[in-house]
């Protein structure tokens, strides 16, 4: 296309920041007001199982839609997505990965409100804001979702003692003065003395948060000349609500944050390393499995 005499405002006015190579780009989106959201459509207090069950679900849309997501953490309106450290999506340019990750976020969730919600009308469309942090090694990465699931514990805690308080028939005043300079085991103690609450026997998903990613899983993949299920292990998106903190849930799940040299590393897995001559182009042709069905 020909130059016009106006183009110069692109070539002198757009800049792209591209965000620094080999690093996790985590992209946190969080719903914008939804004190008010939460309130005009009438959100269980303190934790919502469908509105909770909704974002899950966005989440799992977004993995299966952009493949280089390789971990997400979601907890109240916000979630983090996290791309792999070596990803080249859109060349790393922060406008198109944040715009892209909370336009699709906020579509899937209008589209599958309904299917949550089916008897509340959706009355104001929900927005959301989102932000792109860079971290530059496991360690980091890893503190970043230990530091998102403790403010979960903080605030679930908190927040399941104040409606507790305040449905007995405290004020919300009166529950924030009950509550103020308590530490976590007098919140423990609160539940059990006046409720008869094991804080720990709250539903994971409230204490926890949420975690998606892809686990292996023994999938059906096409039937013998008797019948009989072949299987074979499969990536699915699965949500989980567990801890992320410690080092167990990452030990046993080593090929979500591997870092660098991935197709190596496949390669190798797959055991076809000594089949593939270096310094060449390869080519991976996929067929569907099942197709005619
Ligand atoms: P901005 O993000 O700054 O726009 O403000 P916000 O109103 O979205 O508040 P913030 O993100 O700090 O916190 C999220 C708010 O959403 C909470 O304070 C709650 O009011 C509301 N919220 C989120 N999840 C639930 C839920 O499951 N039940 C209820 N009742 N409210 C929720
Ligand atoms: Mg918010």
């Amino acid at each position: 296309m020909a130059n016009s005499e106006y183009e110069y405002v692109k070539r002198e006015f757009e800049y792209d920041r591209h965000l620094p190579p080999s690093n996790w780009i985590v992209v946190r989106i969080d719903g914008c007001h939804f004190h008010r959201f939460s309130k005009i459509h009438a959100f269980e207090k303190p934790n919502d199982e469908n509105a909770l069950n909704l974002m899950n679900d966005c989440a799992t849309a977004m993995l299966e839609k952009f493949p280089d997501i390789v971990f997400a953490y979601g907890v109240s309106d916000e979630y983090s997505f996290v791309f792999r450290e070596e990803t080249q999506f859109y060349h790393r340019r922060e406008s198109k990965i944040l715009s892209l990750c909370v336009s699709y976020f906020t579509s899937v969730y209008v589209m599958k409100w309904k299917d949550f919600f089916p008897n509340k009308e959706l009355k104001e469309p929900p927005y959301f804001d989102a932000r792109a942090v860079c971290y530059p090694n496991l360690k980091t990465i890893r503190d970043y979702l230990a530091w998102r699931q403790v403010d979960c514990h903080i605030n679930n805690q908190y927040n399941t003692c104040f409606w507790m308080l305040v449905k007995s028939g405290k004020s919300e005043q009166e529950a924030q003065l009950a509550l103020k300079g308590t530490f976590a085991k007098d919140k423990n103690e609160l539940l059990a003395q006046q409720f008869q609450i094991k804080y720990d026997d709250e539903p994971a998903m409230f204490r926890k948060g949420s975690s998606v990613y892809r686990e292996k899983v023994e999938t059906t993949v096409k039937t013998d000349d008797y019948g009989n299920p072949i299987k074979r292990p499969r990536l699915k998106v699965t949500v989980a609500h567990i801890d992320i903190i410690g080092p167990e849930f990452w030990e046993n799940h080593q090929h979500i944050l591997r870092e660098g040299k991935f197709m190596l590393e496949f390669v190798k897995k797959i055991g076809i390393g000594h089949m593939l001559p270096p310094c060449n182009w390869i080519v991976i042709r996929i067929n569907a499995c099942q197709f005619d069905q």
